[in-house]
């Protein structure tokens, strides 16, 4: 994704200014080119020269020595931008980007550039909640910024508030966001994926649950809004942080995950049940703590509803088949019984494949009954191929 693109970072006077190198370090391990503009202010709370090391590239900091030193134009940066990610950002940068000001190299490539603009706003909590920082950034999303953050959280000043800068990875999933804005997907495709592994209630304390990680359903979400589409994703319990610009609805329970999916898929073009949902739940969840008052005990359960073969509508439907013997012969039975357009069928005692593994071998089978056997992969990568079958059925009608 950020691949070859040309990231300008800028980076103004905030004490969140050294998480910059963090991500500037993880943009161009990305494969990004970073190119630094520092106002003067950031230069204090972060040297020039550690953002130098980690891009490898000229750090700029004043617009009047760029022409001697590096031989570029003022506008330069400013056109050969992919995208400009502003972190941290803050309230006096907001109000010049606002306002129309170009005073210094950076707000001079604000204003030059046609690339998107991704801002990620750390400040005081006042300062963020006065009005005028309020209408500044209102103005800014109205012109098409992208706002990430910022976070509650421990401010500077040692008190808990609404100002601090966004999780690294989640600025990097708002530039990726930005970036599909130009992907096969864009503007054309709503695809509503769930993940995770649901837990059914015992008593207040104990519930049933499974060893889902969540991490498949969460990379065909980030895939899928790399690529530009609109994507609501339903979590069960993951532990994984909700990823920017997607609208995550969480979810406990096989009953809660079906009523959001069944909201979620109205005018939804896909749906991708990549969770692990429990077949069975408890016939009653006791409304106190169970005690161990005797030798054994009993639990009655039912069956939760099927929520592939039950949520039905106009959209495409895509399944998971966790098997553990005769993977293609159940995958096949399940797409079948389902009504499937294409399930995705995995072996979970290979442990590459496993619960909570960062890969997968997973075969894919389609309404056809063609067989795709995909390798050993990422999930990342698996999700990039699940949605390019995906996209091939949609564009067919
Ligand atoms: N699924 C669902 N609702 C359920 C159970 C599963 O929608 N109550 C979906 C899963 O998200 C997955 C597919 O159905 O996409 C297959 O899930 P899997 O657990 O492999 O199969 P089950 O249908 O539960 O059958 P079994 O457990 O007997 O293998």
């Amino acid at each position: 994704m950020l691949t070859g693109k040309t990231v300008i970072l800028g980076i103004t006077g905030s004490i969140a200014a050294y998480k910059a190198a963090d991500i500037a370090s993880k943009l161009t391990q990305a494969g990004a080119r970073v190119e630094v503009v520092m106002t003067e202010s950031a230069t204090r709370f972060i040297a020039p020269l550690t953002l130098r090391n980690l891009t490898g590239r000229p750090v700029v900091t004043d617009m009047f020595e760029l022409a001697s030193e590096f031989s570029i134009e003022h506008v330069a940066l400013a056109e050969a931008a992919d995208v400009v990610l502003i972190a941290p950002a803050t309230a006096n940068v907001i109000a010049r980007l606002a306002a129309g000001i170009a005073d210094d190299m950076l707000s001079c490539t604000v204003l030059a550039t046609k690339a998107p603009v991704v801002l990620a706003p750390a400040m005081n909590v006042h300062m963020f909640h006065n009005p005028v920082t309020q209408e500044n950034l209102a103005r800014l999303k109205a012109r098409g910024f992208a706002v990430v953050g910022p976070e509650y959280g421990r401010l500077a000043e040692g008190k808990l508030g609404l100002g601090r800068l966004a999780e690294v990875d989640g600025i990097i999933g708002a530039v990726e966001q930005v970036l599909g804005r130009s992907g096969d997907l864009a503007g054309r495709w709503c695809i509503v994926v769930t993940a995770g592994g649901t837990r059914e209630p015992i008593d207040p304390v104990r519930y049933i649950g499974n060893r889902s990680s969540g991490k498949m359903g969460y990379a065909i979400a980030i895939a899928a809004r790399n690529r530009g589409a609109e994507v609501r994703l339903i979590a069960a319990p993951a532990s994984l942080p909700d990823p920017a610009g997607i609208e995550v609805v969480h979810v406990e329970t096989a009953a809660e995950m079906k009523e959001a999916v069944v909201k979620a898929v109205a005018g939804a073009d896909a749906l991708v049940m990549a969770a692990a949902v429990a077949d069975y739940q408890p016939k009653t969840a006791a409304k106190s703590k169970i005690k161990k008052d005797s030798p054994g005990l009993t639990l009655e359960l039912v069956r939760t509803a099927d929520i592939l073969t039950e949520v039905k509508g106009d959209f495409l439907k895509v399944g998971f088949a966790a098997e553990s013997e005769d993977v293609i012969a159940n995958a096949r039975k399940k797409l079948e019984k389902k009504q499937l357009d294409l399930i995705v069928a995995n072996d979970i005692t290979d442990k590459d494949s496993g619960f909570g593994a960062d890969t997968n071998k997973v075969t894919l089978i389609d309404r056809n009954g063609k067989i795709e056997e995909l390798p050993l992969l990422s999930k990342r990568e698996v999700a990039e191929r699940i949605l390019d079958r995906v996209v091939g059925m949609l564009g067919k009608g």
